[in-house]
């Protein structure tokens, strides 16, 4: 097996494993500690032996909103049609941050790639954090921020391209908000990171709307420096795992007229801890 890494911020693409094979997990688990993200080249798989990798890692968190395989409910579908002119995940963003346990992982597997474009570009949240002031790192210690699913999958994002294609369900559910540490203890390796995304998050909690918007702007301009960022170009067949608490990510809507095709599981995750 070899592992290459894609940026120094993050991110890695293995080659020579197979998913499917448990000697190969212990190296696989290893790299996806260590880059955050993971590029798992040419991976032959079945829906089936997609959520067997994914339960490798723990139990499914079935995403309430995007539409699913009928044969596998746990496997949410990413497409973008050619006729279809947004792209699932185009803004920078947490999978399932709006949840009160956030997903700790997602996997994407490639069905069908467009001819050129189509890449996912990943921000390392620990690399963004690390590169703070000190004094504007203590700002931010013990804030807590909003973050929602209903502006984007909800009632009030009816109107969408997305929703009157059917691309989501359940908009009817979509009304929780969770609150968040701004800057968290990932939880398994410890190290500090942000948690606040331009998707999902609404408001820090506690601050007027102003001094909320300044304070999230000047991160989320801080936060797309390509610095922190690594770029996977797929082809057909790869599988991306990504650790949600350790990254954003956005899908490049580049390749207009051609369709690209992916089935996503994401894996559950646990409460989110403040750094201290
Ligand atoms: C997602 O946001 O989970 C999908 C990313 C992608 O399609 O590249």
């Amino acid at each position: 097996m070899e592992i290459v890494p894609l940026s120094g911020a993050l991110g890695a693409e293995i080659h020579g494993a197979d998913i499917r094979r448990a000697e190969d997990l212990p190296e696989i688990q290893n790299a996806f500690a260590r880059h955050s993200v993971i590029v798992i080249r040419g991976q032959d798989i079945s829906p089936d032996e997609h959520l067997a990798f994914a339960r490798t890692w723990g139990a499914i968190n079935v995403n309430r909103f995007f539409q699913a395989l009928d044969s596998h409910p746990e496997i949410a579908i990413v497409l973008k049609e050619p006729d279809q002119r947004r792209a699932t995940g185009e803004d920078w963003h947490t999978d399932h941050a709006y949840d009160l346990e956030p997903a700790m992982g997602s996997i994407l597997h490639a069905i069908e790639v467009p001819p050129y474009g189509g890449d996912t570009v990943y921000c390392s949240m620990g690399a963004a954090y690390d590169a703070l002031s000190d004094r504007f790192k203590e700002l931010l210690q013990g804030l807590y921020a909003w973050h929602s699913s209903s502006h984007v999958f909800g009632v009030a994002a009816q109107d969408s391209e997305a929703m009157k294609m059917g691309k989501y369900r359940n908009a009817e559910s979509a009304t929780q908000n969770a609150l968040h540490p701004v800057v968290i203890s990932h939880p398994l390796s410890g190290r500090k990171g942000l948690f606040v995304n331009p998707q999902f998050t609404t408001q820090i909690d506690g601050l007027a709307k102003p001094e909320s918007d300044a304070i999230l702007g000047m991160l989320y301009s801080h936060c797309s420096k390509p610095d922190f960022q690594c770029r996977v170009r797929w082809q057909k067949g790869d599988v991306t795992m990504w650790d949600n608490r350790a990254t954003w990510h956005k899908a490049i809507n580049d390749y207009q007229g051609h369709r690209r095709y992916m089935h996503r599981v994401t894996v559950e995750g646990c409460p989110l801890q403040a750094a201290q």
